[in-house]
């Protein structure tokens, strides 16, 4: 381009010329920096604009302030396109970044996991909530059990075949009495741990408060099917007083089982039975006459009336105190609560199966 606006009757339509070419160059400026590089041409130092401020030194003062107005208002102009450029571009420039940012909010959120109990605790919460409706104290103690507790003072001596019940896990080492460390097979040390401390704080008193206790807990054994696992749950449950019989085991393990299952289409069954601990003993069975289980007797529990032997070990007279135990297993009454038919889906940890419990 040259420089025609010099010849008068060109002047205003070249001005006119210089602007239509600024707003071109500004539309064809695709991105802010561009768009700044197309600014200095028209609007820098050396551009064109300035060029023409500079070109005025030539005129005479009339025409330099008619020129000169004119080119103020081409400036002006020019100004105003780059700005309205400007404006664009960074409308375009939000509008393709909300486009990449776009938000479906009608997706799902991501949410924080809600955790549950797992159905073990479950199932020992209402059944310490059960037992203790009845009165039961709850009791906790050591999973790493000596010998004494586990076995010997439950009337069961060393050497005796009866150990041999329960596939033991020994550690080989002992307390500091020369007892060997178990993990405990059972609950039942509970029964004495209790005992022993509940006599000594009555010890040389008139009377003696009724012992009621449950003691739900972890128990291991060398076994591993669907139906057993090596760390597995027991609870519990021990009646000394002066005046408690087999008839009030019945009665506390029917109100127990029928509030646990929530239902009274059941029967209860005690099955003679063995048991170093108790004489005499008896597997408790429980038969559902609904309900998908219907007719099937499940063994639930041992239980039996303490021996006198077990009595003495825990600081007691057995010729005035008697009472019933009982150990059942946690793990399947809650199988069968929840209608779980492996026992392993408990320990498994996988979430698909515990959600299920929330
Ligand atoms: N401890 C016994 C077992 O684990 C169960 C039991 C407890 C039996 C209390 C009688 C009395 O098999």
């Amino acid at each position: 381009m040259g420089r025609p606006f010099l010849i008068p009757e060109f002047r205003m339509s070249d001005l006119d010329a210089l602007l239509e070419a600024a707003k071109a160059d500004f539309a064809a400026a695709p991105t802010p920096a561009e768009l700044e590089n197309a600014k200095a041409r028209f609007l820098g130092k050396s551009g064109r604009v300035t060029e023409l401020m500079k070109g005025l030194a030539a005129l005479s003062i009339e025409e330099k302030k008619t020129r000169g107005a004119e080119i103020n208002q081409t400036k002006v102009a020019i100004e105003a396109a780059l700005t309205a450029r400007r404006d664009a571009l960074a409308a375009a420039e939000l509008e393709k970044q909300l486009k990449a940012e776009a938000l479906d909010v009608t997706l799902p959120g991501r949410q924080r996991g809600t955790g549950g109990l797992h159905p073990i605790t479950r199932a020992m919460e209402r059944i310490e909530a059960i037992f203790g409706s009845m009165g039961f104290d709850v009791a906790d103690g050591p999973e790493i059990e000596t010998d004494w507790f586990s076995f010997s003072a439950l009337n069961n001596p060393e050497n005796h075949p009866a150990r041999s019940m329960q596939d033991t896990f020994y550690v080989d080492m002992k307390d500091e009495n020369g007892s060997w460390l178990n993990l405990r097979p059972h609950t039942s040390p509970m029964q004495i741990r209790y005992a022993q401390a509940h006599a000594k704080r009555y010890a040389g008193q008139e009377t003696m408060p009724e012992i009621r206790v449950i003691a739900p807990g972890r128990t291991y054994r060398v076994d591993s099917d669907a139906t057993h696992s090596p760390m597995f749950h027991q609870v519990e449950g021990l009646w000394v007083g002066e005046n408690i019989s087999f008839k009030d085991l019945k009665a506390v393990y029917l109100n127990f089982i029928t509030a646990f299952f929530e239902t009274d289409q059941l029967q209860l069954r005690f099955r003679p039975s063995y048991f170093p601990f108790t004489e005499p003993s008896a597997e408790i069975d429980i038969m559902f006459e609904s309900g998908p289980l219907k007719g099937r007797w499940l063994e639930v529990s041992g239980s039996g009336q303490v021996h006198p032997q077990v009595i003495r070990n825990m600081g007691l007279d057995p010729e005035r105190y008697i009472g019933f135990a009982f150990g059942s297993g946690i793990d399947r009454l809650a199988m069968l609560r929840y209608g779980v038919n492996d026992l392993r889906a408990f320990f498994d940890g996988d979430l698909r199966f515990l959600s299920q419990f929330k």
